[in-house]
C-alpha cells in the first residue's frame, strides 16, 4: 500500500457487520489450518477433535480452548511457532529472566500487515506523510518502540526514533524538528511537561504537536483531557498487548470515545471471569482475543486478562469494527510502571536469592513530582552485620537485580522484621498511591 488514500480502507473499515463477521469465520478457519502446524495447537486440537470446520459460525468460536500466558511460557520458546523458521524475520520478547518469559515471533507478512494496521490507525486520527511522527516509547523489546517506528514510515512520517527517558533531549527534538505527532506513555506525559515547564518553556506555543498517541497503561479521560490541555494537542488511547503484535489492537477515533478493534485482524471476546461465558455489550468483562491474520504465531481466544467492555451503538464515524471502553483493570495481579508490565512474583524471586532478606516485602507505588516510582520494603533477617557499608553494598546489588529483572529501578529499603503491614497474618503485597490526575 503506497497510495495515502489507501490507509483509510472504507470497504473494510465500514464494512456492514454481517459481512464482517463472514471474513471473521472464514479468517478463523484458516487461522485453525495454520495453527495446527505448531506443536502446541496440534496436541490440543487433536485431542479435542477441532478442524477449521468446527467453525461454521462466528458464534462457534466458542467451542475453541483458551490459551494463556502459561501455555506460551511451558511452550517457550518456540512451541507455538506454525510455520517454518526459515519464514521468521522477528522477534519480540516479554521481560523476565527468572522465569520463562513469552515470546512472539513474526514472518514478514505479519509485520506487514501489523505497520499497515498502526498506519490505518495513525491515518484516522489525522496523521498524514507531511508529519514529523517522534516516539518516546522504549525500543527493543518493547512493541511500542518498533510497533509506530514501522507503522509511521509505512505511513510516510518523517520519523524520530528518540527511543524513552532523557526529557531534555525529547525536547530539544520536539522543537529542533518540528514534531507534529508524539507517542508516549501518558504518566510520562506529566514528567515531560514537568521538564517543558522547567525550561521556561510552553509546550502549546513553543513546539508544533497537535496529535498525541497515548497507551500502554490504564489512564481515565480526566487524564487525557488534562495531557490535552497542557499540550494544546488532541490525545487518543492506543490499545495493544505484545501477544497481539503490540499497539495497533484498538485505537480512538476522531470522536474520542471508545477504542475501535480492528476486527479483520482480531476477534475480540468480552467474558465473565469467573464463568467465563460471553457478557452482553455494555457489560464489563474479561477481553479474550484471537489474531486472524497471522501465519508466524497466530494464538487462538488468548485469555489477556485486561476488564474492558465493548460500548454499545454505533459510532458517529461510520466505523463499523466494535469500540472498546477505557480499560479497567486485569483479573492477574500484574502492575504497570512507566509502560512496564511487573509481575509481584518477579519481585519475590530475587529477594529470594538473599539469605539476608525475608520473604515479606511490600511494594508502594508512588508519585513525585510527575514521576512515577517503586519502593521496595523488604524485612532483614536476622543482622548478619549492621555496619552501613555493607548494608549498602546488598541494596545496590539487590537494586541492579531488581533492575536487571523488572527493567525499571526501585527504591529498596531495609526494615525489621514483623514490622510490614500483614493483613489475615499475610504480608500485604502491593499499595499503589500514585496520582492519577
Ligand atoms: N517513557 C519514556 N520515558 C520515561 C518513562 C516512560 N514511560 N518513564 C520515565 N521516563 C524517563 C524519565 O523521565 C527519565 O528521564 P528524565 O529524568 O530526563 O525526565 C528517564 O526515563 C529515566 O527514568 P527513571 O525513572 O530514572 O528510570 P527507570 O530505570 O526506573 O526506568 C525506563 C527506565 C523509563 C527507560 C523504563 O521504564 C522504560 O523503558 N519505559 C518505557 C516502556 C515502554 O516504552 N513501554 C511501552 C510498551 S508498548
Ligand atoms: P505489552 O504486552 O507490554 O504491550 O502490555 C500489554 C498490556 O498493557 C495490556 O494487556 C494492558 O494491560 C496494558 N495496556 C496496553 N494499552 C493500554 C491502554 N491503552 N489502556 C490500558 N491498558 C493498556
Ligand atoms: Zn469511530
Amino acid at each position: 500500500m503506497n497510495n495515502q488514500e489507501e490507509y483509510y480502507q472504507p470497504e473494510i473499515e465500514t464494512m456492514p457487520r454481517k459481512e464482517l463477521e463472514q471474513l471473521q469465520v472464514q479468517r478463523l478457519k484458516k487461522t485453525i489450518e495454520i495453527a495446527m502446524q505448531s506443536p502446541f495447537y496440534a496436541k490440543l486440537y487433536k485431542e479435542k477433535g477441532i478442524t477449521p470446520n468446527t467453525i461454521k459460525t462466528i458464534n462457534d468460536i466458542s467451542k475453541l480452548p483458551f490459551t494463556t500466558k502459561e501455555d506460551l511460557r511451558n511452550n517457550y520458546p518456540f512451541g507455538l511457532v506454525a510455520t517454518d523458521m526459515k519464514n521468521l524475520v522477528r522477534l519480540h520478547s516479554s521481560s523476565g529472566t527468572t522465569g520463562n518469559p513469552t515470546v512472539i515471533v513474526h514472518t514478514q507478512k505479519d509485520l506487514d500487515n501489523w505497520a499497515n494496521r498502526i498506519a490505518r490507525c495513525m491515518y484516522m486520527v489525522g496523521v498524514r506523510n507531511t508529519d514529523v511522527f517522534q516516539n518516546s516509547s522504549g525500543y527493543g523489546m518493547f512493541t511500542g518502540g518498533l510497533g509506530f517506528q514501522y507503522g509511521a514510515e509505512r505511513l510516510g512520517c518523517l520519523t524520530v526514533p528518540a527511543a524513552a527517558g532523557n526529557s531534555l533531549r525529547q525536547i530539544k527534538f520536539i522543537r529542533d524538528f518540528g514534531t507534529t505527532a508524539l507517542h508516549a506513555i501518558p504518566s510520562y506525559m506529566s514528567r515531560l511537561y514537568e521538564v517543558f515547564v522547567e525550561q521556561g518553556l510552553d509546550p502549546q506555543k513553543d513546539t508544533k504537536l497537535r496529535t498525541l498517541f497515548i497507551g500502554a497503561e490504564p489512564h481515565s479521560d480526566e487524564q487525557r483531557k488534562r495531557i490535552e490541555e497542557k499540550f494544546g494537542a488532541k490525545a487518543y488511547n492506543s490499545f495493544g498487548m505484545s501477544e497481539m503484535s503490540g499497539p495497533g489492537v484498538a485505537f480512538e477515533c476522531k470522536q474520542q470515545n471508545g477504542m475501535h478493534v480492528w476486527e479483520d485482524s482480531f476477534i475480540v471476546e468480552i467474558l465473565n471471569p469467573e464463568t467465563l461465558q460471553p457478557v452482553p455489550d455494555g457489560e464489563y468483562g474479561e477481553m479474550v482475543i484471537t489474531s486472524i491474520d497471522r501465519d508466524g504465531m497466530p494464538l487462538i481466544r488468548y485469555r489477556s486478562r485486561d476488564l474492558t467492555r465493548v460500548i454499545p451503538g454505533e459510532c458517529p464515524c461510520g466505523r463499523t469494527h466494535k469500540r472498546l471502553d477505557r480499560f479497567r483493570g486485569r483479573t492477574d495481579d500484574m502492575l504497570i510502571l512507566k509502560g512496564v508490565n511487573i509481575f509481584p512474583m518477579q519481585i519475590e524471586k530475587i529477594l529470594m536469592n538473599y539469605t539476608q532478606l525475608s520473604s515479606d516485602f511490600l511494594i508502594t507505588l508512588f508519585t513525585t513530582g510527575e514521576n512515577d516510582e517503586m519502593t521496595i520494603e523488604v524485612e532483614i533477617n536476622e543482622l548478619i552485620s549492621d555496619r552501613y557499608e555493607d548494608l549498602e553494598k546488598l541494596n545496590k546489588a539487590v537494586t541492579r537485580a531488581l533492575k536487571d529483572e523488572i527493567l525499571i529501578t526501585p527504591k529498596v529499603k531495609f526494615v525489621e522484621k514483623g514490622s510490614l503491614p500483614r493483613s489475615d497474618g499475610k504480608a500485604v503485597r502491593v499499595k499503589d498511591l500514585r496520582q492519577k490526575f
